[in-house]
């Protein structure tokens, strides 16, 4: 069945080369999906040759843990890893991609900036995807000489297990593109909706609204503890073990976008904003207590 708003499927172009911009864990991840479900080669960049291969090496970790459960045969897991490399020098790892995406750092200006590069080093009609959470679609393909092979991509994290993707059309995103998104999405044997470009999407922002409204109550003299209990059985990770999950620093720049964009609906937690300055990247430690430097954060 097509999904709603989904453009015919015969407008669809096919994706032989993937390339994608940012080689850390949800690029890393997105990087074996690509190779494992497609089958094409993936190029994943950084800036520098240590980073592109630290994300490589990330897949091939998952490649052997895929082997090791019996989930492919080792000429699957020799394959997925050849087809998996890595480089700093866009203009060459992109040479005949036609499906780039991006998973930099979430900030408009270094999306723009990256979109800007790509496309001197692609044709015309490759696809340029986001990962982006919360960002403007139309915003980052409005310095670019084609924005309509613009289209946003979102996939929650991790990557190879959560069903969904967020496929969100900017004001110039055509049908070819789209289509392309659809067929895409669907070959990664993923859910695909249409999702409008407004801030954080659908997912992100009853996302924002729930960890605000629990992070409310943590702010206000609950402990993490007891607000991550209240939700055994009900959520599949408990709100701040999901934050963790998410990375305190995403987490809070969805909401500063959410607060930015419906001031009276969001809510931007004192302890996130320390737990991203001093750093901290989870509110558990390894045996599953809550870091006494998150504690100390709270008085
Ligand atoms: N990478 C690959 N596979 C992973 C994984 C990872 N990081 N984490 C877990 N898995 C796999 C495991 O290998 C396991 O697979 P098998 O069944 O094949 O062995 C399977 O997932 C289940 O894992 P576990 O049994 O270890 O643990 P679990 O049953 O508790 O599930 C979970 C783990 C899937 C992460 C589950 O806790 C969950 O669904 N959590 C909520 C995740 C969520 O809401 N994500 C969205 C965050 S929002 C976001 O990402 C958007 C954004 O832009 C910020």
């Amino acid at each position: 069945k097509r999904p709603a708003g989904a453009p015919d499927k015969s407008l669809a172009r096919k994706v032989t080369k993937v390339g994608i911009v940012g080689a850390g864990l949800m690029a890393s991840q997105m990087a074996l999906l690509f190779a494992r479900r497609l089958g094409t080669p993936v190029v994943l960049t950084d800036l520098d040759e240590e980073r592109a291969q630290k994300g490589v090496d990330y897949v091939h970790g998952e490649v052997d843990k895929l082997l090791a459960k019996g989930r492919v045969t080792s000429d699957k897991a020799n394959r997925l890893k050849s087809l998996v490399t890595g480089s700093a020098d866009k203009a060459t790892a992109f040479a005949g991609a036609d499906f780039v995406i991006e998973a930099v750092f979430e900030e408009m200006s270094v999306k723009k900036s990256v979109f800007a590069d790509v496309e001197k080093v692609v044709s015309s009609e490759c696809i340029l995807a986001t990962n982006t959470s919360s960002l403007s679609i139309t915003e980052m393909a409005s310095e670019l000489e084609h924005p309509e092979r613009v289209v946003g991509f979102h996939f929650f994290n991790p990557v190879a297990v959560m069903p969904l993707l967020e496929i969100v059309k900017g004001e110039k995103t055509d049908d070819a593109t789209l289509a392309t998104a659809f067929a895409t999405g669907k070959g990664l044997k993923k859910t695909t909706i249409l999702v409008s470009d407004s801030p954080s999407f659908i997912v992100n922002r009853l996302l924002g609204r729930f960890l605000g409204e629990v992070a409310k109550a943590v702010d206000a003299g609950t402990p993490i503890e007891t607000a991550d209990a209240a939700f055994a059985g009900v959520a599949p990770m408990p709100p701040f073990m999901l934050l963790g999950l998410v990375g305190p620093a995403i987490a809070l720049h969805n909401n500063e976008t959410l607060v930015k964009a419906f001031p009276d609906r969001f809510y931007v937690s004192p302890l996130l904003v320390k737990v991203v300055e001093e750093k901290i990247s989870s509110f558990y430690l390894p045996d599953l207590t809550i870091d006494p430097k998150v504690k100390a954060l709270q008085v």
